[in-house]
């Protein structure tokens, strides 16, 4: 049986350290967040909610021109949610997470915005709406969403207390009833 992947372990991983930054620690949380409540209401897995929320903006670039954030030409170039899903990927599958949550959790970032058009005319799955959601509830205009940044200590308890709130749920089985990935979760 492979072992339960936390949020902990894949925030701390060297991979997510080098790349979360560039999408901002305080968005990336706020999205796992956002993520967590959406699912309890929605009754989607909390688990594949919150990695894929915390993971959304791993393929972020840093887009500067001249030194400056250059909002416009990441608007019209940006491919983030292609890197973010491989690296994503790459990412859980060296953790040994379970391959169909592997799956699950890329295919999510790859559709959660459709600033590269990978989403368009594709019917999302709960999941893949979830995080779309999760993502337009924490942003704001022109970007800045990206530029308000707390520390890596700070975000680690924040993402220690929703791997509390994660486990406590589904070891409650308040939800995972419809979850094709119940019996993989393993935290029961
Ligand atoms: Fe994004
Ligand atoms: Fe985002």
């Amino acid at each position: 049986m492979d072992a339960y992947v936390t949020l902990e372990t894949l925030m701390s991983d060297s991979v997510t350290k080098k790349h979360l930054p560039k999408a901002g620690y305080s968005h990336s949380i706020a999205v796992a967040e956002s993520a967590y409540e959406l699912a309890v209401e929605r009754g989607v897995c909390v688990d594949l909610a919150t990695k894929a929320g915390l993971l959304h903006d791993i393929g972020h670039t840093i887009w500067e021109t001249k030194g400056e954030w250059d909002y416009e030409s990441y608007s019209e170039y940006d491919i983030h949610t292609i890197k973010g899903a491989e690296r994503a990927h790459e990412l859980l599958t060296l953790k040994d997470e379970d391959l169909g949550k592997a799956r699950a959790i890329s295919l999510a970032i790859l559709f959660h915005s459709d600033s590269s058009q990978v989403s368009a005319n594709v019917e999302l799955t709960d999941l893949q709406r979830l995080i779309a959601d999760a993502d337009n509830m924490n942003k704001e205009q022109g970007g800045e969403h990206h530029n308000q940044e707390i520390s890596f200590e700070q975000a680690l308890q924040r993402i220690r207390r929703l791997d509390m709130l994660v486990y406590r749920h589904i070891s409650m089985q308040q939800c995972c009833e419809a979850c094709k990935f119940e019996q993989e979760c393993k935290l029961k």
